[in-house]
């Protein structure tokens, strides 16, 4: 939608220019992921997707805002990775399903709560074999910092009902003032 997309321009224009620094849970995850493509959604200026370039991943990013991904490929370009970024909204299903055309043995979500919709698209995206991962708030999140409701996860809230993706992984946890749910589902097919 136009409207997040001026708000989160405007958000990371405003933003000091600084790295944004991995999520723990992927780094935690990260010693038996799968290896090759890996694709961060709404990947903002680029907190996962770094990481993943760093550790050798063939990167792509994703977002609603061209500002966020222009911070993401001036970081890159400090430190000679490559990512191919793409400027697409969620939202809009035909231009995912004409910007997503390959598929990826990793696929990744840190911040940022998807439809099931959205979930089950991105399953879909899945190399044979490949994983996808989610690390964002919940609904304690949204108790104990007033962080808005409507943008966290309820206990067990994609645990059991993905089409095409099985829960290998599921977590509720506090790291610092953040509580979180993690995710992890294998491509099932
Ligand atoms: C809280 S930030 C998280 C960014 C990053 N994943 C991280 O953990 O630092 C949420 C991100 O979702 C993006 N976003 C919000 N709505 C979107 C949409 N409809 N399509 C694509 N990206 C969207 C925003 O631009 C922003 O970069």
């Amino acid at each position: 939608m136009e409207a997040d997309r001026v708000r989160w321009d405007k958000r990371f224009d405003e933003r000091p220019l600084t790295q944004p620094s991995v999520p723990a849970f992927f780094v935690e995850q990260s010693v038996s992921l799968p290896w090759g493509r890996a694709l961060d959604v709404a990947s903002g200026d680029g907190a996962v997707a770094l990481w993943f370039a760093r550790q050798g991943y063939d990167v792509t990013a994703m977002d609603i805002s061209s500002v966020a991904l222009s911070r993401l490929q001036g970081f890159a370009d400090q430190e000679k990775l490559l990512i191919n970024c793409k400027n697409i909204d969620l939202d809009d299903r035909s231009a995912l399903e004409t910007g997503l055309t390959e598929t990826y043995e990793l696929i990744c979500l840190a911040h940022f709560k998807p439809s099931q919709e959205l979930l089950e698209f991105l399953g879909s995206c899945l190399a044979p074999g490949g994983q996808l991962l989610l690390s964002t708030f919940n609904l304690q999140h949204h108790q104990h910092n007033g962080f808005s409701k409507r943008f966290c996860l309820t206990p067990g809230e994609f645990q059991s009902s993905v089409d095409g993706l099985h829960c290998v992984h599921y977590q509720s946890v506090r790291r610092g003032d953040s509580f979180m749910d993690d995710y992890r589902w294998q491509c099932s097919s």
